[in-house]
Parts: C-alpha cells; structure tokens; sequence
C-alpha cells in the first residue's frame, strides 16, 4: 500500500533548510486540508497560512525557540471557535444553501439542531469540541503534506496566548491550538531523519472485538 511507504517516509521533522515549497504543492495540502471530515461539517475553526518571515520570528519566540517555525517554508497555525454562537449556525446554514442550491428556509433543522443542541452546551465544552475538530484538519494536512514529499512537523510547543496576541486571533473569536511547520528536512543536520519509527506493536494498539 503506498499509503503506508508515505507515512513511513514523513517524520516529525527536527531540522528544516529553508527552502520554499512549490505553490502548487501548498495549494494541494491546503485543500486536503479544506476537505478534511468534521462534526456535522461545520469546521469550526479556521487555519492562518503565516508566510511572512518577521511575523514567523515573533512567533517563534512564543515556540520555545524551535527553528522550524523560522527554517519552514509556511507555518499553519490551526484556530478553533472560543465558542459556537447562533451566527455559527447561519453562517453554516446559508453555505448549505449556496453548495446545494436550495433555499436557507428549507435547512431549517440544521439550524435548529445546532441552535438548539450545539451552542447550548456553552463555550468551553465547544471550544474543546472545535479543537478536537482542529486535530482531525492536523492529521489530514500532516498525510497530505507527505504525499506531496513535503516535511511536515505537527506542534503544540507553543504559548497559545501569545500567538493569539500576535496573529490578532482573540478579536477574531478564535484560540490557537496546533501548528503544523511545512517545509524540506536539512537532513544533514537533523539528529531524528534516520531514527526508526517507535510505535507501539499491534497486538498492544488494537482491542479486538471479533
Ligand atoms: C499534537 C502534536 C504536537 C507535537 N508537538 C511537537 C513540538 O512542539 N515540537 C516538535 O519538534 N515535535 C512535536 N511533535 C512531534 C512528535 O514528537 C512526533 O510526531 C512523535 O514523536 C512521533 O514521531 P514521528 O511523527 O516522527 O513519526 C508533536 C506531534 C503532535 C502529533
């Protein structure tokens, strides 16, 4: 399965050269990125491309200094939803109607059903919820990053307050969560690119229920 060959070749990548990703590339990891599955499809979260190399090296002080944050080629920087508010639902509503072509009115349930079972459960639960959202857009983006062979890291080491301050993200009602740098390995120079995969054995991973 080559499938399995792409995730054996990615790596949480330690060390990156600098070296700007093709925007083709970019574009493809971004819409795989747009395509990833979702609670009811609501990606309650948006992703912040940071190109910009000054804006990168204020970040990357709130990173613990990690030089992926620089030595990237982009910076992804998922945000999820403080809270999930009836203007959410609307807006999810209408875009229902503009991809299907039907009208607002006739989608009222959904609405209903985020009105009335989402937003209720009050902005922590949803935050947390929208995170895990965030995560699944994470995971896609890291698999997709290696089927275009581009290095990829995926990071929480980071001060998630400063980067909200930074990025203005608080004012936009959102919170940062994860990041993932994307990039070219400096393979000469970084210690994990030919360290073997440790993952627990299978008969320790799966619970099998025959
Ligand atoms: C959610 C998440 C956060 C991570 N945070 C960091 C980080 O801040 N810095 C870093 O160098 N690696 C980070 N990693 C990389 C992991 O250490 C790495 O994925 C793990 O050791 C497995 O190795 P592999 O991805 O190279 O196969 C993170 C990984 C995940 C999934």
């Amino acid at each position: 399965m080559k499938l399995l060959d792409t995730l054996n070749w990615r790596y949480a990548t330690k060390k990156m050269n600098g070296t700007e990703i093709s925007k083709e590339k970019v574009e493809n990891i971004l819409e795989a990125i747009r395509l990833s599955a979702s609670s009811f499809g609501l990606q309650p979260y948006k992703i912040i491309v940071v190109k910009n190399k000054e804006i990168r090296k204020e970040l990357q002080v709130a990173a613990f200094n990690q030089t992926q944050i620089t030595d990237a080629s982009h910076l992804l920087v998922f945000a999820a939803y403080t809270g999930i508010t009836e203007q959410h639902a609307e807006d999810f509503v209408q875009l229902h109607a503009r991809v299907k072509n039907v009208s607002a009115d006739s989608l009222s349930s959904l609405k209903n059903m985020l009105i009335d079972r989402i937003v209720p459960r009050g902005d922590e639960a949803n935050f947390n919820w929208a995170a895990r959202q965030a995560y699944i857009a994470l995971g896609t983006g890291l698999i997709a990053a290696a089927a275009e062979e581009v290095d990829a890291t995926p990071m929480e080491g980071f001060v998630p307050d400063e980067f909200d301050r930074i990025l203005g993200l608080k004012e936009k009602g959102l919170k940062s969560v994860v990041l993932l740098a994307l990039g070219y390995r400096d393979a000469a120079n970084d210690y994990l690119v030919n360290v073997p995969k440790v993952r627990q054995d299978s008969k320790d991973l799966f619970i099998f229920v025959d």
